[in-house]
């Protein structure tokens, strides 16, 4: 569907927000959904890449997008201008569900990508919590936001610069210590290592949530098995199976999600 760009300006250093005119999609679109943009490179290159939906914005008709500018895609995705139009496809993927009554919500977000969590706080009831970490101060993005929307938020850097010192991870015991007695369920997005590091804490303190856990996409609508993760299987062979992260996913259920031994 070909979108009219509101606008695209950059937030942070290389870090960047697009917002598209996208009514059907802004009236579906779930925090952890994704969307498929196709990007004109002005060189004839056609690219498409999917990127998280920030927010929504059903009565408007809008949805944005936080994007980093990481290579060729982004940079081109950066160059766009209110006006332009780019073809989207979405919303794509099974996106986070929700908390559940008298639950808090608690994102857990490896660096920008905290930017897919945004939207948890139109399905809770109570506010939430979010726990981000990144490299620096300078990854760390969006938590006015999340502060303005009623958030909680804690921040972790590995240099100390913004924050406690340490990983994401690391503000989990403070994290329950302070809401000891209340009812959490945890939603996590980050980097692969961070995602496995968190689900085994999870596990292993029995709390529950869920973890998008994706991969490079190609099709981004379940056709190319380029996306493929691991999931548990306890019927299969080897009690995992491969699972396509942009049909079956990107958000998985803790328990599905594969942790190694
Ligand atoms: Fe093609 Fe997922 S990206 S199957």
């Amino acid at each position: 569907m070909e979108s009219p760009i509101i606008s695209n300006r950059r937030l942070q250093t290389d870090y960047c927000e697009i917002v598209f005119r996208a009514p059907e999609i802004a009236a579906r679109a779930e925090a952890g959904q994704f969307v498929h943009v196709r990007i004109d490179d002005r060189q004839d290159h056609i690219l498409r890449r999917p990127f998280s939906i920030h927010d929504a914005d059903p009565a408007a008709g809008t949805i944005s997008v936080v994007y980093k500018i990481v290579g060729f895609g982004t940079k081109a995705l950066s160059q766009l201008t209110a006006g332009q139009t780019c073809d989207l496809l979405g919303p794509l993927g099974r996106g986070f569900s929700a908390p559940g009554c008298g639950a808090i919500p608690v994102a857990v977000a490896g660096g920008y990508v905290s930017a897919a969590l945004f939207l948890l706080r139109k399905k809770a009831q109570l506010p939430g919590v979010l726990l981000i970490g990144a490299r620096t101060g300078d990854d760390i993005i969006l938590v006015d936001r999340y502060r303005a929307s009623g958030f909680d938020v804690r921040i972790a850097t590995d240099d100390g610069s913004l924050g406690q010192k340490g990983r994401v991870t690391d503000l989990l015991p403070q994290l329950l210590a302070d809401y000891s007695g209340k009812s959490l369920r945890f939603y996590g997005c980050g980097p692969h290592p961070m995602l496995i590091a968190l689900g085994r804490q999870l596990r292993d303190r029995q709390l529950d949530g869920e973890l998008s856990v994706d991969h490079k996409m190609c099709c981004g609508v379940g056709a190319c098995f380029a996306c493929v993760v691991k999931v548990n299987a306890p019927d299969a062979p080897e009690q995992w199976r491969y699972a396509r992260s942009c049909a079956e996913g990107p958000v998985f259920a803790l328990d599905q999600v594969y942790l190694g031994d």
